[in-house]
């Protein structure tokens, strides 16, 4: 008899074929760089193809915030979905219930999408999903801060080795200073750099790591001086490509500023990389001059 019941109630069911069916999307992401949120809703077996006779709901977990009458073309939302429109009212009669709702009124859950076509209807539900993105990623900010730190290193070391062989003060210390200036304003973009989500603040220490670093340009030139003594073609080769890395730094930054997604980190740190790396050349230098004249100084002896 149970069984007899069951099986009546499962023939009406399939009978009237009332059964809408949907393309089933469990979930969809929002990060805070979606300025609008699509909730994709898409019934792939309407048969009228008639917005007239069509009614959309969609519900927050069971509570309706939005309705769509085809017959009167009206939509209706609830006072905290207010920005909840269709995505595309041409679309309905092939199918697309899906919904745009702006960033500030999505909020995390799962919602559902209820289609009703003359007698036919069914529901979907997806889940709304709020995933935290940073700026670049963390090897993308590694990269930079290791290539900075570098930079940072090589310029010290340098200004190490040389600094008992400048003879005017000033410069001396303009050197010490710009050193200190740069070494301040990037570990200030580190700490503003560095974060679990995206904010302002992370484009603002991009901009303090990268710009202040046109200071090593000409001071890598006065120690390059000192320390290829006798090679300033070397020196100003070296100052060329220390400046093209900088114009490349900048390139890349003027790139990733202004997007939410960066997707030219990639030129930031090769040009970092070729400010950290072609000082190296300066200071291998030194140390084969360095070492050869011992090499002289003990053959002498
Ligand atoms: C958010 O934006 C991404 C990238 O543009 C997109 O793929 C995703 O579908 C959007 N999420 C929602 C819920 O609209
Ligand atoms: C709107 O949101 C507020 C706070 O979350 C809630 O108290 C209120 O019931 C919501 N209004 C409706 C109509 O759901
Ligand atoms: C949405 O539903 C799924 C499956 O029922 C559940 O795992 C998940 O926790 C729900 N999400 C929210 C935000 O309630």
């Amino acid at each position: 008899m149970w069984a007899l019941g069951a099986w009546v109630l499962l023939g009406a069911v399939c009978a009237g074929s009332a059964q809408l069916q949907f393309n089933v999307i469990k979930s969809v992401e929002q990060t805070i760089c979606n300025q609008t949120v699509i909730l994709p809703c898409i019934v792939t077996n309407l048969a009228q193809k008639n917005t007239k006779v069509m009614f959309v709901k969609w519900k927050l977990e069971k509570k309706e915030f939005f309705s769509f009458s085809g017959e009167t073309e009206m939509s209706h939302t609830n006072e905290n979905f207010s920005s909840a429109k269709l995505e595309s009212l041409q679309n309905l009669k092939l199918g697309v219930a899906s919904l745009t709702i702006s960033k500030t009124q999505a909020v995390p859950g799962n919602y559902s999408c209820e289609v009703t076509e003359s007698n036919r209807e069914g529901e979907t539900v997806i889940e709304l999903v709020y995933r935290i993105v940073s700026w670049f990623t963390p090897i993308e900010n590694s990269l930079i801060i290791l290539f900075m730190v570098l930079a940072i290193l090589f310029y010290w070391i340098q200004l190490a080795i040389t600094v008992s062989k400048f003879e005017t003060t000033l410069l001396k210390i303009s050197l010490f200073i710009a050193g200190v200036v740069i070494s301040v304003f990037a570990v200030v973009g580190f700490s503003l750099l560095i974060s679990d989500e995206f904010m302002p603040e992370n484009q603002i220490g991009l901009g303090l790591i990268v710009l202040p670093a046109v200071i090593l340009v000409p001071s890598q030139y006065f120690l390059l001086q000192k320390v290829c003594e006798n090679n300033l073609s070397l020196a100003i080769g070296v100052v060329v490509l220390e400046s093209l890395g900088y114009l490349i730094a900048v390139i890349g930054f003027g790139l990733c500023v202004t997007a939410c997604r960066p997707i030219n980190g990639a030129v930031v740190i090769a040009g970092l990389a070729i400010m950290a790396l072609t000082p190296v050349v300066g200071l291998i230098h030194a140390i084969l001059t360095r070492s050869s004249k011992k090499d002289q100084a003990s053959t002498h002896n």
